[in-house]
């Protein structure tokens, strides 16, 4: 594919998009280059200048849609308190190598950073290459960054540039004249100083070839956010130069970990060197190698190729060489170029001309870019069972993606999509549970329920068939429903599991709801429950006829964890029935409640990530009971307006929290939907005032432009939506009609349909109310349709805008159809106690 505008003319300068290149004329489908809007340093940083703390965490480097290898530097910020460094980047962090595997936008514990180099000028001392603080690197000017490229300069001289392909990366080291040294530390990975679940070194091996030309070997990790099993990384790195001198070196390893052989409390000493291969051993040694040239080689800059694999070494090799044919990083970057606009970035297409609002083209075309780096596409690499299924690795976390995300992926990379839930459904047949977090093939953490089952659900009202599996994807969700995980005793969590399923159902199956007592996080897990019974619910009518009725009952029961009595505390005004902490007694426990705060809302707080206020209104699946029990639709909308109020938040979120001082918190997942349930009072105009406000307040085309953690591209996902002027409810056909930010849109979707969306008369400053609507040139009076009005053989939505903030929609309100359900909560105490007794049991066998 040939494009029309120059490549490479582009550079990311600080936080400053500079605009002087040469942009194309809008041209046919697929000449366009669009990845010149993108930005990949939106969320590089957080509301402190210069540092990541708050920021969104984000991967900046080289990588294509969903690649297993995300390529780019590892950096340390000194300052502890304010460290974030999950994706390895960070503004000005201190480089201490580059690195393969990277996770992006997530929070927790970092992941990765594994398989690495680090170019030295020297190795001498005051070097000691085992002590990272003797060689990492401060950076002078600025980064670049561009889709499929990366660039640094360190402060010893030398510049990095890198790209990356599916399962390889591409390295160039410019140095400064003198010596030229590339240091490969099979022990490296991004660590969590002071926290349990930082990630380990767990051993390896390392093998010098063609006179230290190419190095192949492996490296074994565990630990990070998923508290994850050992896993085993292959790799193969290439020179395009053979060294002058190509040692490898072995040394004990100090680090302190758990339950692990190592040389505790010593500093440390000195590399042993070899000439041909290490191994760690049991005492889990750190090896690696050292490539030296001579400064009286040819050329200043010394390039590689490294190759990644699950499976052998060979077939790490066979990736560098299959993925990364030339020399030529460019080749690599163009590469990665045409595959992010063929599949990504051309399936949406808004108009680019200059007199198009800029600003918001590249927040579309940065957005399409973040909510596509995560989960990875592993199959083939599969280390843990032999199948012809998809494998699917860094759900990081389903929590996150659940709520709008998949739903676009639907839309957009229907193939990726069904791809993902073949590898949910043969990770619950080979490990007995599907994953809410999964990376480093394990299953963790799981922060609320068992989403993946929503996910399942969104994909099969909307008829994704394929080669999915749906008997088996069925029994998957009834696994989650039914099956109490063995408790994994986390310190983050002692009541129940957090590795997968829904560790809470000893009390959610026969109390009826999550008792405060019993269970963490019992309000955010009931409503989190309630839905996911609502997805076996929707998948069951056609799967299990005979179970619905019981998981429509089921999707309800979070009506008893609702207490008609509670009530705000220093609001004006009150508000009375929210989500509250009951008993395993049946009472509710209100004293002292306060249903604005959530005691840090952390694993084992009364709510997750979010207040209570907040979960009272997160029942997608039954809005017209909430209404309710609300108080009708007056106290309802009452209740919405006071959320959006400014200084009405009166929990401290910390980093979470992204500064917002609103109970309304968009920079965080359970919320997404919350400005948008105006449409069900069929106040739409709201829906639109209410999101767009918080759109432009929160998403900017700057390196603090995303609020909070970008959480494998939820947070980019939400505004790409807002963005389109619709908003999917999960788990129900259904999309809610809001208010589109450019004139017109056409989106392939369902492989090779169209959608297009036009918004007549829109001036985004002014003009961005709706008036009426048509689709497929019908107008249409309610402010919602459904996924086969259009979303499979495409159409034509058609806004038509004015100032006004007019109530156009005249039809029903938007479906609530878990509303037919009929909770049970017997919460009796002779039950309770029965749990009492067996939580002790399980109890015993660990404390
Ligand atoms: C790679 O592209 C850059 C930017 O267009 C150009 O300056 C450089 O010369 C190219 N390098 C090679 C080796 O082609
Ligand atoms: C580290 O960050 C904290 C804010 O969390 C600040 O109070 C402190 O001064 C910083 N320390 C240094 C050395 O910059
Ligand atoms: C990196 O720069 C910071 C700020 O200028 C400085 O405090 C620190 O000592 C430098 N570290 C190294 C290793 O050069
Ligand atoms: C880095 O970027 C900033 C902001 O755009 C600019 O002021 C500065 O001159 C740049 N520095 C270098 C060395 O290019
Ligand atoms: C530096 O290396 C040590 C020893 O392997 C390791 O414990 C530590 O986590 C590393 N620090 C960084 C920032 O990578
Ligand atoms: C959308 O497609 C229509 C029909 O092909 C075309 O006229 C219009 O210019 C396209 N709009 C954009 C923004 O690409
Ligand atoms: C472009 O849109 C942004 C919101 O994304 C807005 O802040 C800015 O003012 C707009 N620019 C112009 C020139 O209208
Ligand atoms: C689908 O899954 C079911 C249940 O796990 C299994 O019995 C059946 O053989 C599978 N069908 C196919 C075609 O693999
Ligand atoms: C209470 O719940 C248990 C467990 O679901 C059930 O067996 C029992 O019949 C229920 N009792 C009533 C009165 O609903
Ligand atoms: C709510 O309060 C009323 C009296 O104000 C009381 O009768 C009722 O039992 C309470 N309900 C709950 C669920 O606490
Ligand atoms: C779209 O793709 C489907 C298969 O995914 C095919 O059956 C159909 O004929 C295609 N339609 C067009 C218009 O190309
Ligand atoms: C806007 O609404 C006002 C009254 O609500 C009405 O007078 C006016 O004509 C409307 N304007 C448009 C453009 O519809």
């Amino acid at each position: 594919m040939a494009y029309h505008s120059i490549l490479f003319a582009a550079s990311l300068v600080g936080s400053v998009l500079s605009h002087g290149f040469d942009r194309s004329p809008q041209a046919e489908t697929g000449s366009v280059d669009y990845s010149q809007f993108v930005n990949p340093l939106i969320g590089s940083e957080g509301p402190i200048p210069g540092q990541a703390f708050g920021g969104g965490d984000i991967f900046v480097g080289g990588a294509v849609p969903f690649g297993v290898v995300k390529v780019g530097i590892d950096t340390y910020e000194q300052n502890l308190s304010l460290s974030t460094i999950n994706g390895g980047y960070t503004p000005r962090g201190l480089v201490t190598g580059v690195s393969m595997m990277h996770e992006s936008g997530t929070g927790g514990a970092p992941k990765y950073g594994i398989v690495s180099q680090m170019p030295l000028i020297t190795i001498e001392a005051p070097v000691n290459i085992l002590d990272n603080t003797t060689y990492w690197q401060n950076r002078t000017g600025n980064d670049t960054a561009r889709v499929g490229y990366f660039s640094t300069r360190l402060e010893n001289g030398v510049t990095i540039s890198l790209s990356g392909a599916r399962h390889s990366g591409i390295m160039q080291y410019q140095y400064p004249s003198g010596e030229k040294h590339v240091l490969v530390d099979v022990s490296h990975y991004l660590p969590a100083y002071g926290s349990y679940n930082s990630q380990s070194f767990l051993g390896g091996e390392i093998e010098l070839q063609d006179d230290g030309r190419q190095y192949t070997g492996y490296g074994q990790y565990g630990g990070g956010f998923g508290e994850g099993a050992p896993m085993r990384v292959y790799f193969c790195g290439e020179f395009e130069e053979v060294p002058n001198q190509a040692r490898t070196w072995r040394a004990r390893n100090t680090d302190p970990y758990q339950r692990q052989h190592v040389f505790s409390n010593e500093p440390y000493g000195m590399p042993t060197y070899g000439n041909s291969s290490e191994q760690s051993g049991f005492l889990l040694d750190r090896v690696g190698a050292v490539f030296s040239w001579s400064n009286t080689s040819a050329s200043n800059s010394v390039t590689s190729k490294v190759g990644i694999s699950f499976i052998s070494a060979e077939k790490a090799c066979t990736f560098k060489d299959s993925e990364i044919r030339s020399w030529n990083i460019n080749d690599t970057v163009q590469a990665a170029v045409d595959e992010w606009n063929n599949d990504v970035f051309s399936k949406v297409q808004v108009p680019l001309g200059t007199s198009q609002n800029q600003t918001n083209v590249i927040l579309m075309y940065s957005s399409l870019y973040f909510m596509h780096l995560m989960p990875s596409d592993r199959t083939g690499e599969n280390p843990l069972w032999q199948s012809e299924e998809p494998y699917w690795d860094d759900f990081y976390t389903a929590w996150d993606i659940f709520r709008n995300t998949v739903s676009l992926y639907h839309l957009l990379q229907p193939t990726y999509y069904e791809g993902m839930i073949r590898a949910l459904i043969d990770i619950w047949r080979y490990e007995g549970y599907m994953p809410d977090g999964r990376s480093g093939n394990y299953n963790g953490l799981t922060q609320g329920g068992s989403n993946a089952d929503n996910i399942l659900a969104d994909a099969y009202v909307k008829s994704l068939k394929g080669s999915i599996n749906w008997t088996a994807g069925y029994q998957a969700m009834v696994k989650d429903a039914e099956v109490v995980p063995y408790n994994t005793f986390s310190i983050l969590d002692l009541t129940g599991s957090v590795k997968e399923g829904r560790g809470a159902l000893y009390d959610w199956i026969p109390l009826g709801y999550l008792s405060a007592d019993g269970s963490a996080r019992s309000l955010s897990r009931s409503v989190e429950y309630a839905l996911n019974d609502f997805a076996l619910y929707q998948v069951a009518q056609g799967e299990a006829p005979d179970d619905a009725q019981k998981y429509l009952n089921r999707s309800a029961q979070w009506q008893n964890n609702w207490s008609h009595n509670a009530t705000s505390v220093n609001t004006t005004p009150s508000f009375t029935g929210f989500l509250a902490p009951r008993l395993q007694n049946g009472m509710f426990n209100l004293s002292d409640y306060n249903p604005a705060l959530c005691g840090g809302c952390e694993w084992d707080s009364i709510s997750y990530e979010a207040t209570p206020f907040e979960y009272s209104f997160v029942v997608p699946h039954d809005l017209e009971t909430l209404i309710d029990f609300m108080g009708g639709a007056a106290a309802f909308e009452g209740r919405l307006d006071y959320v959006f109020m400014p200084n009405t938040s009166q929990q401290n979120l910390g980093a979470n929290g992204a500064g917002i001082n609103t109970i309304i918190n968009i920079g965080n997942e359970p919320d997404f939907a919350t400005p948008y349930l105006y449409n069900y009072l069929n106040k739409q105009h709201k829906s639109v005032e209410r999101s767009r406000a918080l759109a432009n307040q929160y998403y900017h085309n700057s390196n603090n432009g995303v609020p909070g953690n970008s959480d494998a591209g939820a947070i980019n996902s939400w505004l790409i939506w807002q963005m389109l002027g619709i908003y999917p409810i999960v788990t129900q056909p259904v999309y809610l009609l809001e208010s589109p930010w450019f004139s017109d849109i056409n989106m392939t979707i369902n492989n090779n349909a169209t959608l297009r969306i036009v918004a007549h008369d829109l001036d985004n400053n002014d003009s961005h109310y709706v008036q009426s609507v048509k689709i497929n040139g019908q107008v249409w009076n309610k402010n919602w349709f459904e996924h086969a009005d259009i979303m499979v053989n495409g159409g034509t939505i058609e806004f038509f805008m004015g100032s006004n903030q007019t109530i156009w929609e005249t039809g029903n309100v938007p479906p609530s159809p878990g509303h037919g359900g009929k909770p049970n909560a017997n919460g009796t105490y002779a039950m309770a106690e029965t749990i009492g007794v067996k939580k002790l049991r399980r109890r015993d066998l660990g404390f």
